[in-house]
């Protein structure tokens, strides 16, 4: 039976993930927002508290904690600021899960050390510019050499591709085979022929570090296969299977910030010579902002439970992500109408955590997809293709 009862472990390790966001990474959001600085000061930080791979195993460096308890980590960071919440998710569950998944022992000793630690992180190259949502039409080809590979392609809106140390990349060993010739790769971003380059512009998610990269003939050897040729989209997909997780995680941290900030200026802003939250219609937007963070958390910890029991959970991972993305985005819209003008400025944070509540329903599986997976699974009927 799942139980809603946090144990005392649990309790310590949310605590301290919340005083850690409250004092160390709230003070300097909006300067990193506004100046789009990727905080590596901060990275340092959070590694040093173990919040980078905790759940990944021990013996290579990790916490080996249960995935509920990640949830809470993410979830505490993800109230406060989206884009260091992008560097615990990015590496801990796009990346660092699938090492742990499927690397050789002589792989884990190699990257999880350094990725926990905070001096060697990674990210997740499967995206291009013509493949998204049909993740398996990547073009980026995986050719064989004498003692290894050859990776020729591009990959695009990869998280901390800039500042990773890893690139986790999917490439085609041969097009016939569609997804069953598909092979990941972890690539040292320091490689000859692989290169990065910033992307601006963004709504939101400004502080996290995003990137086109682009492999040019880069020669990498045997062990920097990763599984099994033929298994690059399943690693794919179980990596997603715990970002996804994590999104969600992290989403329903937006909707506790909002809620969190919505309260205080209800009560602190009066109108009419009332407190705003004396009003019964600033009162209903509370209302939907705690059902949506309550329900949010509930499937999350439902897809949580369901890991730490090691059982299927692709179903729920994508219902609690489906919602909580989108209960992210109708929370911090509400919290904007309660700080009214006041909430369209970066002097509250409800405006950032809007921006960066957006790109939740598009990356990691759109919410569209995540309906074809919801209803796939309940329907038995693949509407994909
Ligand atoms: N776990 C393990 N295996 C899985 C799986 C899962 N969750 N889901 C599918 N598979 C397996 C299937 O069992 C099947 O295996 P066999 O070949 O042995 O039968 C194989 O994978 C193919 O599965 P599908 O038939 O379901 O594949 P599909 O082509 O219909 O695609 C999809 C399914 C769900 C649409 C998938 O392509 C998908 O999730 N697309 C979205 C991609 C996505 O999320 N991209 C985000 C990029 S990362 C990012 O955004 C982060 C960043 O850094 C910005």
């Amino acid at each position: 039976m799942i139980d809603f009862e946090l144990t005392d472990e649990q309790k310590l390790i949310r605590d301290t993930a919340r005083e850690f966001a409250d004092n160390e990474i709230a003070p300097r959001a909006r300067e990193n927002d506004r100046a789009e600085r990727f905080d590596h000061e901060l990275v340092a930080k959070m590694a040093e508290l173990g919040f980078i791979g905790p759940i990944l195993p021990e013996e290579y460096g990790g916490r080996g904690i249960d995935y509920r308890t990640y949830g809470l980590i993410v979830e505490e960071i993800g109230r406060v600021d989206s884009s260091a919440r992008t560097v615990i998710s990015v590496c801990t569950s796009l990346f660092g899960s699938a090492i742990a998944r499927w690397g050789t022992d002589e792989q884990k000793q190699r990257i999880i050390p350094g990725l926990t630690d905070g001096t060697g992180l990674g990210c997740f190259g499967l995206t291009e510019p013509d493949s998204g949502s049909d993740a398996a039409s990547l073009k980026t080809r995986a050719e064989k050499t004498d003692g290894g590979w050859k990776l020729t392609g591009q990959k695009q809106w990869i998280s901390l591709g800039n500042v990773a140390k890893w690139a986790l990349i999917f490439a085609q060993t041969d097009p016939e085979e569609a997804h069953k010739g598909l092979a990941a790769f972890v690539v040292p971003t320091d490689s000859e022929g692989f290169s990065s380059s910033e992307i601006h512009g963004k709504l939101g998610l400004k502080a996290s570090d995003t990137a086109e990269l682009s492999l040019d003939g880069v020669e990498v050897g045997e062990d920097a296969l990763l599984g099994e040729v033929g298994q690059g989209f399943k690693v794919a997909m179980t990596s997603l299977d715990s970002g996804r997780f994590s999104v969600a995680s992290g989403c329903v941290g937006i909707c506790q910030g909002c809620l969190d900030a919505s309260v205080a200026y209800a009560k602190e802003r009066t109108q009419f010579g009332r407190p705003l939250a004396a009003f019964q219609l600033v009162q209903a937007l509370i209302a939907d902002m705690v059902l949506d963070t309550e329900a949010g958390r509930s499937l999350v910890w439902k897809a949580g439970w369901l890991k730490d029991q090691g059982r299927p959970n692709t179903l729920e991972t994508s219902t609690a992500k489906l919602f909580a993305t989108e209960a992210a985005i109708r929370t911090a819209n509400n919290a904007i109408q309660v700080h009214g003008g006041s909430g369209y400025v970066d002097d509250y944070p409800v405006e950032r955590h809007l921006r960066d509540a957006r790109v939740a329903t598009l990356y990691e599986g759109t919410s569209q997809i995540q309906k074809l997976i919801i209803g796939r699974a309940m329907t038995g009927v693949n509407a994909m293709t």
